[in-house]
């Protein structure tokens, strides 16, 4: 996602903390809140000395895969990527032998991958780089899905971040917060690459996105910026027990 994403997500998650949690993220942050360390890894990705987090955003896998090929896609991947270094990041957060630096690292790692996850194209194949490489038109402009998806849909919304907090977070019920926060992020990723291969079908490179397409997937997207924030709660009050 771009700014107001993950903003969405992060502000969303700070809804939904236990009372420990809460005070634990304090400890760890200081005056900053998860809002607004959530896109501390995307201001950071492009400098030298953090090239190797690059890869930490997404998930690529092949196109077609079953849902049990698919995890084992995710268990099997060696290389980092978002899988496998949230797995990590979430380790050190509860590990006594890592310095405080190194856990507020890893929390901002957490809040902002956990918002990667969600977004479906993140969930892409990689020979199209999550279809960074798939140019299509919207409202008349160049862009491409995996843009759209990041910031544009988001940005054609006009809702500011808090904004979206408030009003995603109203139609959610005790019984479905439970639920959400009860799946795993192999779910989650399964989800995305569902969600990511249908969008795929229907977007060809070079489409010419018209006025329907907002409005047909905007509740998707309101739905994946909504999990993201209620699962990212849920990984912290049980991180932060
Ligand atoms: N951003 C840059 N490369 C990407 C990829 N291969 N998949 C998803 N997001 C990306
Ligand atoms: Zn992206
Ligand atoms: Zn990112």
């Amino acid at each position: 996602w771009g700014v107001d994403g993950h903003r969405a997500v992060g502000k969303i998650a700070e809804q939904h903390l236990s009372r420990k949690a809460c005070q634990q993220v304090q400890r760890l942050l200081g005056t900053e809140t998860l809002t607004m360390v959530s896109t501390w890894p995307d201001e950071i990705r492009f400098y030298p000395e953090f090239k190797e987090t690059g890869p930490w955003h997404y998930v690529n896998t092949p196109s077609g895969l079953a849902h049990d090929q698919y995890v084992q896609q995710l268990k099997g991947q060696t290389s980092p990527n978002a899988y496998n270094i949230l797995e990590a990041k979430l380790k050190e957060l509860k590990d006594p032998s890592k310095s405080q630096a190194e856990k507020v690292a890893a929390l901002k790692f957490v809040v902002h991958i956990v918002g990667d996850v969600h977004q479906p194209l993140h969930a892409g194949h990689a020979e199209d780089k999550g279809g960074n490489d798939i140019k299509v038109q919207y409202r008349g402009k160049e862009t491409n899905l995996h843009s759209l998806w990041d910031s544009g849909l988001i940005d054609y919304q006009g809702l500011t971040y808090t904004e979206m907090a408030t009003q995603y977070d109203q139609h959610l019920h005790k019984k479905e917060i439970k639920a959400l926060q009860k799946s795993a992020p192999e779910q989650w990723l399964w989800e995305s690459y569902q969600a990511c291969e249908r969008l795929y079908k229907e977007t060809p490179t070079g489409s010419d996105l018209n006025y329907m397409y907002y409005p047909q997937h905007a509740e998707l997207m309101r739905q994946r910026i909504v999990e993201a924030g209620v699962r990212l709660a849920g990984v912290l009050n049980e991180t932060f027990k």
